[in-house]
């Protein structure tokens, strides 16, 4: 509102004023909004005297406070996400939705890029971030999108609020999202949620009980079918046993609340077992405020809280519909429904104004954690924050960075890769993903700063020839002959394919997981003719079936690059050319399509079923054939690895009168006293044995003895580390018995294994006994 009042005084004055320069100076006066506020004391005395304005009292006093002073209309229009405000007390509107899953995007109508800030960095797409398997980068390139969310906030163009991370399962190669996502396994899902969530929220002045930007983790739970052969999310009913509900899709959910101190999480469009999740109090309630202990807000998808009512008849009524939500444990929605039907739902009795209050004030608390009701933010801390601070070169260069750390090396035939810049004389570009820019940030994107395209700066480092091949990544009729006809004369290929927003995306899951059209074809006619090394470079979010590829040795190499985000070009060329040594790790496994043809998208089991021949999902449970396994990456160097510290026994302490001494127990069901301290140390001697350094990363699994279903081996932790050529490095992880071996069985218990677990390490493995 007072920017609105801004615009209206500005350009009233603009009639006083006849040159030209002037003009112009006020229309630069115009586009500095100012940041959106609660409690100007400055422009307004008497709100100093409202004790919710007073930074002396507790957040809590604050927060009672003001739900004592309003209407019960006034506190239904803090329900909603383009929320109403105050007029009478100071609180203008806001708007709740903005989000940054890779840097700040406006998907959201909370956040513009205008002047003075156009755009901001955009990072890769999250599943090549994911590929990184570096904590320390998800949580700094965390940081660096807050800061600069601040700054656009203090211009008045962006919120303090933004949803994201996405932490959901990428449980199916097929689905449309999984792009956004930190790809299959739990632990990795779980560790990019906190530190990317740290980073965003973390305060420099360490206080905790503030916030530099909220985070949401979403969408809550067992949400990865978009549409599926016509088959919605908005009325997919996701049939989920408590057994891969606690120990696949909600982990990661659980570490954004419990490692990351999330403030916000979402709820999402499906139903879960017959329920819509923004209408199940045990999911909500339950789950997150309960078990987890939610400090902050729970939000509904766009508009989930709708759809439970108008697609899935869930409710009778709209009012029915708005009741469940909120008595569920719902406190914003996305979108209006309950702007519109809970006074209606008060009056008929079927929510109290109790209730109402409830979810207010987790609102309200929130927002008092980002000074939103402590006057204007740029006399707070990070107030100094503004356009000079997006953008900068060393945000850009990190963007570059994500991106080489991100990059996956597939194949790599003695001789191809890297190429060298000096002796190649000319190099033949081809392929429909070689000369594009907004293909590059995959979804939910902002404006880049600047992009760096893949044939920019390949033709930076050498002479190239371009031929795009395919006229675009759907290639229903490729352009073989002039392909050739440039790959024949060169003296190398870089061939540029994959997909775009138009194969894989929200509301848009793939059917078939090859490459699309005449890809495949464009790629073996043009490896026929190639005189030198052809470099495969797919650009996806999903994994693809590239088996032909594969086993065609006249292509030698194969890199995946995701969406790598504004600088993707310069990251590739960086790798092409060796400037840097990739060390990017597959984050989810790569099907045949054989998968795709035999398993329904819709069949949301993790675990496999030998009866019906189902074959399970990722690579905890699936083993059948793979194109290319998670985890797996290859270097320009080679790396090996030496056990020098596991132990051969260990011994759970179990009380005298324990059941499992009289009688053989398989496994003990986790009981957090007797876990405690019970723990060892794995050593690791990790030496660079190639010719180029690098940076490699550790994964360590466990196999443990086969009952309750368990996985046939999950990852313990992962650790990256740089070497020098020849130089050797220690790694150690601390392995935490019941929190890092246990299991859930079939009923949701958590249980520790007895008998013998494996430990891997690449190649390397070592059993160990567990007993008591
Ligand atoms: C100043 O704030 C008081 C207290 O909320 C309010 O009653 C009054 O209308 C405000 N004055 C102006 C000019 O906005
Ligand atoms: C999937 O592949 C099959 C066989 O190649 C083809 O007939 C079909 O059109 C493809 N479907 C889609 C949606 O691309
Ligand atoms: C992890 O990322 C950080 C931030 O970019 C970087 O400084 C560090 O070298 C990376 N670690 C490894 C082992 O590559």
């Amino acid at each position: 509102m007072a920017s609105q009042n801004r615009v209206t005084s500005v350009s009233s004055l603009c009639f006083l004023f006849i040159s030209f320069h002037s003009i112009l100076k006020i229309k630069q006066i115009t586009a500095q909004n100012k940041p959106v506020f609660a409690c100007d004391v400055i422009s307004n005395s008497s709100l100093a005297n409202l004790r919710f304005c007073d930074k002396s009292f507790d957040f809590q006093t604050r927060v009672n406070d003001l739900v004592m002073r309003l209407t019960l209309q006034e506190k239904i229009g803090f329900l909603v996400s383009g929320s109403q405000g105050s007029e009478r007390l100071g609180i203008p509107k806001y708007e709740w939705w903005s989000e940054a899953l890779h840097g700040v995007s406006d998907v959201g109508p909370g956040t513009k890029f205008v002047s003075p800030v156009p755009g901001a960095t955009s990072f890769p797409q999250v599943i090549l971030t994911a590929a990184s398997f570096n904590e320390t980068l998800f949580q700094t390139i965390g940081k660096v999108v807050s800061t600069e969310a601040r700054a656009m906030h203090n211009v008045g163009l962006a919120g303090l609020t933004f949803w994201s991370p996405n932490v959901n399962i990428f449980r199916d190669p097929r689905w449309g999202r999984g792009q956004e996502t930190p790809g299959e396994d739990p632990i990795l899902s779980s560790k990019y949620g906190a530190a990317y969530v740290r980073g965003l929220q973390d305060r420099d002045d360490g206080d905790k009980d503030r916030l530099k930007v909220a985070a949401c983790c979403k969408h809550y739970t067992a949400y990865d079918v978009d549409n599926w052969k016509g088959i919605e999310r908005y009325t997919f009913n996701a049939l989920v046993s408590k057994q891969d509900l606690d120990d696949t899709f909600n982990p990661p959910f659980k570490s954004c609340v419990l490692d990351g101190n999330v403030a916000s999480v979402m709820c999402s469009y499906n139903k879960v077992n017959g329920k819509p999740t923004c209408g199940d109090p045990d999911l909500l309630k339950g789950v997150i405020r309960g078990d987890w202990n939610l400090n902050g807000y729970i939000v509904s998808d766009c508009d989930s809280v709708e759809v439970l009512f108008d697609n899935q008849h869930f409710t009778k009524t709209p009012e029915e519909a708005a009741a469940l939500s909120i008595k569920s444990g719902l406190d914003l929605n996305c979108g209006s429904f309950l702007s519109k039907y809970t006074e209606s739902a008060v009056k008929k009795g079927l929510v109290e104004e109790a209730d109402i209050d409830i979810a207010i004030k987790n609102n309200f608390l929130t927002l008092m954690r980002l000074g939103f009701f402590d006057g204007d933010p740029r006399k707070q801390l990070y107030g100094e924050l503004g356009p000079k601070d997006v953008c900068t070169d060393a945000h850009q260069e990190l963007a570059r960075e994500a991106a080489r750390q991100g990059i996956v090396l597939l194949k790599n035939t003695k001789g191809s890769l890297p190429l060298s810049p000096t002796s190649i004389k000319s190099l033949a570009v081809i392929g429909p993903n070689a000369d594009v820019d907004h293909t590059m940030l995959g979804n939910y994107e902002g404006k880049p700063c600047k992009y760096v395209k893949p044939l920019q700066s390949l033709t930076a480092a050498v002479a190239t020839v371009y031929q795009p091949g395919c006229a675009n990544v759907a290639c229903s009729t490729a352009q073989i002959d002039s392909a050739k006809k440039v790959a024949a004369e060169a003296d190398a290929v870089v061939m540029i394919m994959g997909t775009d927003q138009s194969i894989e995306r929200e509301s848009l899951d793939r059917v078939n997981i090859t490459l699309p059209g005449q890809q495949a074809m464009l790629i073996s006619e043009v490896a026929k003719v190639s005189r030198g090394p052809v470099i495969l470079v797919i650009m996806s979010g999903g994994g693809m079936d590239l088996q032909f590829a594969k086993d065609n040795p006249k292509v030698t190499s194969i890199l995946w690059v995701g969406f790598p985000g504004e600088k993707g070009g310069a990251a590739l060329a960086d790798v092409i050319f060796g400037y840097y040594n990739p060390s990017g790790r597959l984050p989810m496994t790569w099907y045949p399509q054989a998968y795709a043809d035999k398993v329904a998208m819709t069949n949301m089991n993790m675990r496999p079923d030998p009866a019906s021949g189902y074959p399970g999902r990722t690579y905890r449970f699936y083993t059948g054939p793979t194109i290319y396994e998670f985890g797996y990456g290859l270097s320009y160097s080679v790396f090996s690895h030496k056990l020098v510290q596991a132990p051969e026994h260990v011994v759970f302490p179990l009380d005298e009168e324990h059941e499992c001494r009289s009688s053989t127990c398989a496994s003990l069901a986790v009981v957090d006293q007797s876990c405690e301290n019970l723990a060892f140390d794995v050593h690791l001697k990790v030496k660079n044995v190639g010719k180029m350094g690098g940076s490699h990363t550790v994964f360590l699994f466990s196999s443990p003895p086969s009952v309750h279903n368990a996985a046939q081996k999950h990852l313990v932790g992962f650790e990256k580390v740089q070497l020098s050529p020849q130089a050797e490095g220690l790694v150690k992880f601390n392995v935490d018995v019941c929190k890092h071996l246990s299991m859930v069985d079939e009923l949701g218990n958590k249980m520790v294994a007895l008998g013998e677990h494996v430990l891997h390490v690449g190649d390397l493995k070592h059993s160990f006994n567990l007993n008591i």
